[in-house]
């Protein structure tokens, strides 16, 4: 029989991302050996803050090439108190995200079996929070435009400069109407920011409005960001698919995350919809510094991460697979300190382990 095989570029990082992603791959590799007829060949680069430091460099200059041969991306997390984040962030994920044309980060937010939201119950059932969040990838607040003057002086101007352009909006607009139009309850929220910011968030409600007349069998409102993180956390289940820019999704998905249970059970994946380039799959948090080398990170991220990204290689029935085996072990209560577990990272990629195998 035909064995299908996925290249897939592992980049774990810094910090927990090497863990997470060590954990990954190993519960990867039971996947396939479980359910066969596929596999993953994984080959990692070591593009880390600690080889920075040596090298002076967490890419090499083609780096980006070598990416493009691959079907898929396994990201960790990147960033060291040692390196200013913006060195790191601007060395490595964003120039990826960039030149891999990764314009869509997905977050999906939900409350998975045996975990708890902090919110009480009155105000969310498990069943009452189940997002996704559509992140615009490519440009607004995060494009790199601008510049310092005068710089370690009194008199320093420093300018951070969003760019809108109608083809970025109208892009991931339509994968957010096209998301929303697939769940059941074909429903999307606008984020924006249009009464202060006058010129390229008018330009984002605008095409909303544009793309939206395309769509009409989905319910759409628009909410301005700082009422979003309120009826975020009052009125969760009023909320189904959320779109938003780069700088406000990035923030609202942390808040998700933190409603949902942890940071460390939220997954990402920076989406190149053409499919021209791969795509590139990671856990949303960062590289924890404050937990490294304890091994108590919370692999469940990195695991959805993963099952994502086995969906996006076309391998569908083992995406849900391995998210059932991920969601059985959580309702067992075997789970990680920040879940109010007592599992460290290698138990629960074993009882996950063990669960692909019983399941298959
Ligand atoms: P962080 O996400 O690394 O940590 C925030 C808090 O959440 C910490 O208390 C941490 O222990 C906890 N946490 C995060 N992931 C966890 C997990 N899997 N299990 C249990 N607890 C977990 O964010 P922070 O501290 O702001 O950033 C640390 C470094 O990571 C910085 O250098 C930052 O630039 C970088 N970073 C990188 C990202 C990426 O690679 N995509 C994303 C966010 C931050
Ligand atoms: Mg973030």
């Amino acid at each position: 029989s035909v064995t299908n095989v996925h290249r897939i570029a592992c980049i774990p990082g810094d910090g927990i991302g090497v863990d997470i992603t060590d954990a990954a791959i190993h519960v990867l590799n039971t996947l396939s050996a479980t359910i066969g007829g596929f596999e993953f060949a994984f080959t990692t680069f070591d593009w880390s803050s600690k080889n920075y430091l040596e090298r002076g460099w967490y890419m090499p200059p083609d780096g980006l090439e070598q990416l493009k041969k691959f079907d898929a991306i396994y990201f960790g997390a990147v960033g060291w108190p040692n390196v200013p984040d913006h060195i790191s962030l601007w060395s490595l994920i964003l120039p990826i995200r960039k030149a891999l044309n990764q314009y869509v980060n997905v977050r999906p937010t939900r409350i998975l079996q045996g975990t708890k939201s902090p919110l009480s119950e009155s105000v969310c059932k498990p069943s009452d929070l189940d997002w996704m969040i559509i992140r615009e990838n490519s440009e607004g607040e995060y494009s790199g435009q601008g510049g310092t003057s005068h710089e370690d002086s009194p008199y320093t101007v420093a300018t951070e400069v969003s760019i809108f352009t109608r083809v970025g909006i109208e892009r991931i607009m339509r994968f957010a109407f096209e998301t929303a139009r697939s769940r059941p309850r074909k429903k999307l929220t606008m984020v924006t920011k249009s009464n202060a910011q006058r010129h390229g968030m008018v330009l984002w409600d605008k095409v909303f409005y544009e793309v939206a007349k395309e769509y009409e069998d989905v319910e759409i409102d628009k909410m301005l960001v700082d009422a979003m993180t309120v009826r975020m956390v009052l009125q969760p289940k009023s909320l189904d698919t959320i779109v938003a820019t780069n700088l406000h999704a990035d923030i609202l998905s942390d808040l998700a995350a933190a409603l949902s249970g942890s940071i460390g059970i939220a997954p990402s994946s920076n989406l190149d919809p053409t499919r021209a380039n791969p795509s590139m799959f990671e856990p949303i948090h960062g590289s924890a510094p404050d937990i490294a080398g304890k091994g108590i990170a919370n692999p469940v991220g990195a695991f959805w991460s993963a099952a994502e990204m086995v969906r996006w290689v076309g391998e569908e029935k083992a995406a849900d697979g391995l998210m059932k085996a991920v969601e059985n072990v959580t309702a067992r209560g075997v789970k990680t300190r920040d879940l109010g577990g007592s599992e460290d990272t290698k138990g629960v990629t074993e009882a996950v382990c063990r669960e692909i195998e019983d399941l298959f």
